[in-house]
């Protein structure tokens, strides 16, 4: 989602329709703007900037010198002009654009009680709790400060007061910038939106508030002003775009950890060992399951291969997973007894879409996974489950996976309780594994410089084999598909066992073998795969727990302990290593020849 909002001199109108059209890129859904002066007068559309535009009121009705605006990824209910933003609360005096999840919006919604909700937005919340304490005589500040209080989650929100020539903006675990201007300020989620206004900026830090009026930015830390410190931004637009990264594919690699956080952000208790999807599907009909069948294409079939080994393990629940285009249901199966999973990050690939429809014309149940609110898929499954990735741009896909497998790993879980084949202990165990991927990951990052050095020496082998077990198996998978996509060199994944049966064959000094050899990848066993490929030859790179003695890798990447989930983890090294082979080789990382984001036809 994007954020903007504006202080000025000028008309706010086109500055904020400015700043929204320079967010375009991010991709979304709607979008929305509320302008203020005694009221606050709010216009907002699904659908793109353009249905926004047709919405709004000739600039001679629009003299309004302060507003915010918003386009919006959708997270808790569909793209529809209800839930776009600005939301407001009942007497519309008080307007909020918000990025990120409210966890505890159901429980707060419950407490305002008798106030009138009209979206299906976790955000509305907060221009109610606004709102009430306006109401208990709080000043506009302080009314801000203990709604956002009351959060639990993460968020960057901006508030707008009827008849306050301020606005006021908050954030946790969700960026927000302050860029100053002559005689007027901004405030967005991400400097692009103001970068031909002002290069001079501030970050906000975490529980940071920002006010802004006519006089310029007070920031309060701790309920005390601080002094404010600008930067002089170099960058030009096409590098803010992607955060001052070279590539929307690297930028989409770092946010791992934050989309990782958004996925599983409210979804879980750790001590009880449950899980909470907010799912449609009913217990007594998951209960019924007999069979999983997965359904996906490229990397989202990974994702899927991951998630039916842990389904596997942790639900007792029998589970296919096959190519969409190659899928059928089969005779001997009970269609009322098997669960149909459709995991696609954009919810429009034609190939799943069409298996979908097949396993609803045999008469199965419908899941699917996916990025993408209000994505054909989801208006033709059952039920629906998002991984809150936020948007994908580059053409391979990155954050999307780790977050499908999240997610994917939280439903088994969830699965294994409800079907009572985990005890909470067990269920604590994996979710501890998952609790601890964010911060694992960034582990990862922080070692991109040693991994560019290895993708830069390695780079030039004339084949690349991904071995690992296990979940390492899907891991390997991605990783040579990673490569192939984006640097156009000859990359295989195998199961480690296999390549004694076949592949062994093409192994040269010249091949380069990356292998998974952390927990949950059964380590112990590809070790004499790796000595066979050694023996002709071959460098091995691998990736292993930290704390195994590794001298037996030519090169070793270590991923910390965190159980089942380290393959995930190493699938963050291949990330990094076929981007920079593909770097060194000056490829066009972000839109790979012949190869489309969404493939919309079969
Ligand atoms: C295309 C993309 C891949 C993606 C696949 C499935 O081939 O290039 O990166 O994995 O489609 O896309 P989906 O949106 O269904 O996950």
């Amino acid at each position: 989602c994007g954020i903007v909002g504006y202080v000025g001199e000028d008309a706010a109108l086109p500055v904020l329709m400015d700043g929204l059209s320079n967010l375009e890129y991010r991709g979304y859904d709607s979008a929305g703007v509320a302008l203020v002066d005694d009221d606050v007068s709010v216009y907002k559309r699904s659908g793109e900037v353009d249905a926004l535009r047709s919405a709004l009121p000739a600039a001679e009705n629009a003299p309004q010198t302060i507003g915010i605006g918003h386009t919006r990824w959708s997270t808790h209910g569909p793209p529809t002009d209800a839930n776009a933003h600005p939301h407001t609360d009942e007497s519309g005096r008080v307007a909020v654009v918000h990025n990120g999840i409210i966890e505890n919006f159901e429980t707060l919604r419950e407490e305002l009680g008798d106030r009138t909700f009209t979206s299906d937005t976790d955000t509305e919340v907060i221009p109610h709790l606004i709102a009430a304490e306006l109401d208990g005589g709080a000043t506009p500040q302080a009314a801000v400060q203990t709604a956002a209080d009351r959060l639990a989650g993460s968020f960057a929100i901006v508030v707008a007061i009827a008849g306050v020539d301020e606005l006021f903006a908050i954030r946790r675990d969700s960026p927000l910038v302050v860029g100053h201007g002559d005689g007027e300020t901004y405030l967005a989620s991400d400097v692009t939106a103001f970068l031909e206004e002002t290069r001079e900026v501030t970050y906000l830090e975490d529980d940071d508030m920002a006010v802004v009026g006519d006089d310029g930015v007070t920031i309060y830390r701790d309920g005390e002003p601080i002094i404010v410190e600008t930067e002089q931004l170099e960058w030009e637009a096409d590098a803010a775009e992607k955060g001052g990264f070279d590539h929307y594919m690297l930028k989409e690699i770092h946010e791992q950890p934050r989309a990782l956080r958004q996925t599983l952000s409210g979804r879980f208790d750790i001590d009880a060992g449950t899980v909470d999807l907010d799912l449609d599907l009913e217990e007594a009909y998951l209960n019924s399951v007999e069979e999983i069948q997965i359904i996906a294409c490229g990397t989202s079939n990974y994702a899927g291969r991951y998630a039916a080994e842990l389904l596997e393990s942790v639900t007792e629940v029998r589970t296919s997973v096959e190519v969409a285009s190659e899928y059928e249901f089969d005779g001997g199966r009970d269609p009322w007894r098997t669960l149909v999973v459709a995991v696609t990050q954009s919810g429009e690939t034609a190939d799943t879409l069409s298996a979908v429809r097949k396993a609803k014309q045999a008469g199965a149940r419908t899941l699917a996974v996916t990025n993408t609110l209000g994505s054909t898929v989801t208006r033709e499954v059952d039920d629906s489950l998002f991984i809150r990735a936020g948007p994908e741009i580059g053409v391979a896909a990155t954050k999307t996976f780790a977050s499908q497998v999240a997610t994917l790993s939280l439903f088994a879980v969830y699965l294994g309780r409800v079907r009572g084949s985990v005890s909470s202990a067990e269920a604590t165990t994996v979710l501890e594994s998952i609790r601890a991927l964010p911060g694992a990951v960034q582990q990862i990052l922080d070692d991109e410089d040693y991994i560019r050095e290895v993708a830069e020496e390695h780079g030039d082998s004339n084949a690349f084999f991904f071995i690992g077990r296990r979940f390492g198996h899907p891991v390997s998978l991605e990783g040579a598909l990673k490569l192939k996509e984006i640097s156009y060199d000859h990359a295989e994944g195998f199961p480690a066992g296999e390549l004694k049966h076949g592949p062994l064959a093409l192994v040269t000094p010249e091949t380069t073998v990356l292998a998974v050899v952390t927990e949950g990848s059964n380590a112990d066993e590809t070790l004499n795969n790796i000595k066979e490929v050694q023996a002709r030859g071959a460098t091995v790179i691998g990736a292993a727990s930290a704390g195994d003695s590794t001298e037996y890798l030519d090169v070793q990447f270590s991923v910390p302990d965190i159980g089942l989930l380290e393959p995930l983890v190493t699938n963050v090294y291949w990330q990094l290593f076929a981007y920079y082979v593909a770097k060194s080789k000056g490829r066009n990382i972000d839109k790979p020849r012949n190869l489309a984001k969404s493939v919309t036809v079969e």
